[in-house]
């Protein structure tokens, strides 16, 4: 009964917040080849957690990369609906480690919020799906058959998911997936997303002198690679902040008469992203609004600059090579594999003769639009409106999840996409956090959902 099931998690909300304190205490780091036994723990963590709140059929499973967690529930019969449930159990490198207050891996309570590396994103919200499920699971009335899906490579686009995918229809066969990776517009405005970008992630290397040389001796004669670099990053723009990597815009679809209206609809205002963000002034194409340009418009960032001497004092030097770290977000219709080419086209039109560039595509993932017109998204909404008072937004996100286009393109299958993590919560960045009192309301709106379903 849903009064039980709200009870259990009102009585169990101690031990709830301890059990995902431990699952923070993992360092799960996808991308850190060191941390490969941590991804391992963090697998066999959420597997345990699985079957203690009685799922069946759980099994660590291998992929290419880091192994997926499968479980499922499906005694509630042919006529109920099934649905998967999604979480990444990996998360982002947590540096620079002195700007965090306390140790990113030991989670910490300060106010309202729980600080460590994943609480928000998404550690938190897979806890929140767990719970959710095993207050209904305790109340004995599971309406709904229920597959989970956990992977271990979200942060680094979720490569070896695709193939894993594609190698188990039928196990991850369902009705739809809810997806809590996408977070909460604000604490008073619960949303539900219905679009995220892409993204193809690059490593651009320059390479100049064969070694060093002392920039009196040489400088003047020979082109200095950080500089080669900062010319070719900054060719990437135009004046109106338009990326120009050759024909990036061809497969940009349009917005609509509609869209423009959707969009001012949302509370995503300048504003608030200056105070967020702390930043004298916004930046970016002038003919879209910052909701326009955060979920419908592709950007190209640098992520990441290394070369030359960047420690203490100076040392006059003419650097032997130059890095950078670059991806662009995507939206629909564009594609990482097109981006490749773009890129590699900008960059052999542009790069000068007197340097080397090589450029290594690292990772990517599909941008999506997800309809909103099914049982899952009505019986969210629903349940957020329960709890929080309000109807949802429907806003389209920045962010990037490549299992969204990987179900769609392989199973036929859509997610809902929402979440209980702020836009301010810090995700990728140091200190990030988990805002407690949203985190609590929403494993109570889960609970409405999952009734909600029958
Ligand atoms: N939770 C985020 C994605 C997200 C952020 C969705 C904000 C909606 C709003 C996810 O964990 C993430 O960070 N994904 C990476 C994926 C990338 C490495 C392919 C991202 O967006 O940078
Ligand atoms: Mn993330």
């Amino acid at each position: 009964m849903l009064e039980q099931a709200l009870q259990y998690a009102g009585q169990n909300r101690e031990r709830f917040l301890n059990e995902l304190k431990d699952f923070l205490a993992i360092p799960s780091i996808s991308t850190d080849p060191e941390h490969a036994a941590d991804m391992h723990s963090a697998a066999e963590w959420a597997a345990a957690q699985l079957r203690s709140i009685g799922m069946e059929h759980v099994q660590i499973l291998p992929t290419g990369g880091h192994p997926v967690v499968y479980g499922d529930w499906l005694k509630a019969g042919k006529d109920a609906v099934t649905m998967m449930i999604y979480g990444h159990y990996d998360v982002q490198p947590p540096d620079p480690l002195e700007l965090w207050t306390t140790p990113p891996f030991e989670a910490s309570v300060r106010g309202d919020n729980l600080y460590a590396r994943g609480s928000a994103d998404m550690k938190g919200q897979v806890i929140a799906s767990l719970k959710a499920v095993e207050a209904v699971m305790k109340s004995g009335d599971m309406p709904i058959n229920l597959k989970w899906l956990i992977e271990g490579e979200e942060e680094i686009g979720s490569e070896h998911l695709d193939d894993f995918i594609k190698n188990h229809k039928e196990l991850l066969a369902c009705d739809f997936c809810l997806n809590m990776d996408a977070g909460i517009l604000g604490e008073n405005m619960p949303s539900i997303t219905t679009g995220l970008r892409g993204l193809a992630y690059f490593e651009l290397r320059v390479d100049g002198p064969v070694k060093d040389l002392h920039s009196g001796l040489y400088g003047g004669t020979v082109h200095n690679p950080a500089q080669a670099l900062a010319e070719l990053i900054t060719g990437m723009h135009d004046k109106n902040a338009k990326v120009t990597l050759p024909g990036f815009y061809d497969k940009v679809r349009k917005l609509s008469k509609q869209d423009h209206k959707d969009f001012a609809r949302l509370p995503i205002k300048g504003k608030t992203i200056k105070e967020q963000t702390g930043v004298p002034a916004l930046w970016g194409e002038p003919a879209f609004t910052p909701a326009e340009r955060l979920g419908a418009r592709p950007t190209l960032e640098v992520n990441g600059l290394l070369s030359g001497f960047t420690g203490v004092g100076s040392k006059t030097v003419l650097p032997a090579w130059a890095m950078a770290k670059i991806s662009c977000r995507l939206v629909p219709d564009q594609t990482p594999e097109d981006t490749i080419k773009q890129m590699q086209k900008y960059l052999k039109q542009n790069a000068p003769k007197d340097i080397k560039w090589k450029l290594t595509y690292l990772h990517g993932a599909g941008a999506a639009l997800t309809g909103t017109d099914n049982v899952g998204v009505k019986a969210l909404s629903k349940a957020l409106e329960t709890v929080w008072g309000k109807k949802p937004y429907f806003p389209r996100e920045g962010g990037s999840i490549g299992v969204v286009v990987q179900l769609q393109e392989h199973l036929g299958v859509e997610s809902v996409l929402s979440g209980f993590g702020l836009p301010d919560c810090d995700a990728h960045s140091p200190n990030e956090k988990l805002h407690l009192p949203t985190w609590t309301k929403g494993i109570d709106a889960l609970i409405h959902f999952i009734y909600n379903l029958k």
